[in-house]
């Protein structure tokens, strides 16, 4: 029997989250995701998935100053990021930059270090190519700030809200982990062939960038933006849906619910933008899509997904849409490197297909 799309096939065990599409459920390691995306910080939620608990003062300290002592670019690396067309994506430019990152050390098996050096990079390299893109000189990372606030201060070359530090946060660690999403399967497949951690990670990105996966929220502005004013929401989704195009930021293979990560953000970006238009248009299309998904396809669950509201809070803390994917994949390289080192205690990913071909005589 085929499951296309590997659909409803178990290929792993993992006790680092639990995904229950029908209950909407998301656990990261016996802790609601909903909750620590509330009380906890980037750097905590990834200690909890990389170490497995949370950690004490003494853990978070030493965290802290890993990742702070690893955010700045080997110049070679700025070098390639510098070199690469202003026209090319900036999914396309992080890739790249990840690719040329050196691991100090053996490459095999992947270590905490790797991951913290790792991890520690992306928010730099995103932050250098875009001040590059906007005519300023990148700014240098600050060892005074967490990582999602470092993050912004060197986007912005300004120190970011409170607020909008907190609301991000949020995005990004209910963005860390999510089971074996493809980007994440992708990460392990190469892990199961004993590649390296920066193989891993440059091909989950590679993943993470198509618009049926990551590349979804910045698609979902341009709908809103499209769509433009609450009378034009109906006939334009008509139009869409009609014409057989897939709307952004609804369905998923897992949920056949709202995806509880939607409903945490629509709470933080509500709070972040009240009274704003913008947002006020975007939670009407959200009811709109919703009754005309349901008359679209009555049999298959259609509910609104993490995309749509991770769109609304990076809308309302400023962040541009080329900035959307990119910044998942600064949390999603958590959660990808926790399965890598899942990954590489197991036997290699190989499934099979049928030839559909002819014989040679
Ligand atoms: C996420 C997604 C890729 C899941 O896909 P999947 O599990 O393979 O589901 P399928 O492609 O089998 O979809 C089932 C049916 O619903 C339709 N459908 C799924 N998502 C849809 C959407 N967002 N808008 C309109 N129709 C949709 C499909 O066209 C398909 O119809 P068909 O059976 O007539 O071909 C899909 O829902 C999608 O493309 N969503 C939009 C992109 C997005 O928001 N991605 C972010 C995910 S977090």
């Amino acid at each position: 029997m085929i499951s296309l799309g590997l659909e409803n096939v178990v290929v792993a065990e993992t006790d680092l989250s639990l995904v229950d599409g029908l209950k909407g459920h998301l656990v990261y390691r016996n802790h609601w995701a909903r909750d620590l995306a509330i009380n906890n910080t980037f750097e905590e939620v990834a200690h909890l998935l990389w170490y497995g608990h949370l950690p004490s003062e003494q853990e978070l300290a030493d965290l802290n100053a890993k990742l702070v002592a690893n955010r700045e670019l080997p110049a070679h690396v700025k070098a390639v990021v510098d070199a690469m067309p202003d026209d090319m994506d900036m999914m396309e430019v992080l890739r790249t930059g990840v690719a040329s990152l050196p691991l100090a050390g053996d490459t095999w098996p992947p270590t905490l270090d790797q991951i913290i050096y790792l991890t520690a990079k992306l928010p730099t390299i995103i932050a250098h190519r875009y001040a590059r893109l906007n005519n300023r000189e990148p700014v240098a990372p600050r060892t005074d700030l967490g990582h999602t606030a470092n993050y912004l201060y060197m986007l912005k070359g300004e120190e970011p809200l409170t607020a909008h530090v907190r609301a991000f946060d949020a995005y990004l660690i209910l963005t860390q982990e999510h089971g074996l999403n493809a980007s994440t399967f992708t990460a392990r497949v190469i892990a199961s062939t004993r590649s390296d951690l920066v193989s891993s990670i440059t091909g989950a990105i590679g993943a993470l960038k198509g618009p049926l996966h990551g590349g979804a929220p910045s698609e979902v502005t341009e709908m809103i933006e499209a769509i433009g004013t609450k009378e034009n929401a109906e006939p334009w989704i008509k139009a869409k849906l009609a014409a057989g195009e897939r709307l952004m930021g609804f369905g998923h293979r897992i949920y056949r619910t709202t995806d509880p990560r939607a409903i945490a953000l629509s709470k933080v970006a509500s709070e972040l933008t009240a009274e704003d238009k913008w947002f006020d248009l975007a939670v009407h299309v959200e009811q709109i899509a919703l009754r005309l998904l349901k008359e679209h396809k009555p049999n298959r669950p259609l509910e609104t997904n993490v995309e749509f509201y991770a769109a609304a809070v990076m809308r309302a803390i400023g962040l541009p849409d080329e900035l959307f994917t990119p910044s998942f994949a600064v949390s999603r390289t958590v959660g990808w490197s926790a399965h890598v080192l899942e990954a590489a205690k197991g036997k290699i990913i190989r499934p099979q297909s049928n030839y559909t071909g002819t014989m040679p005589e």
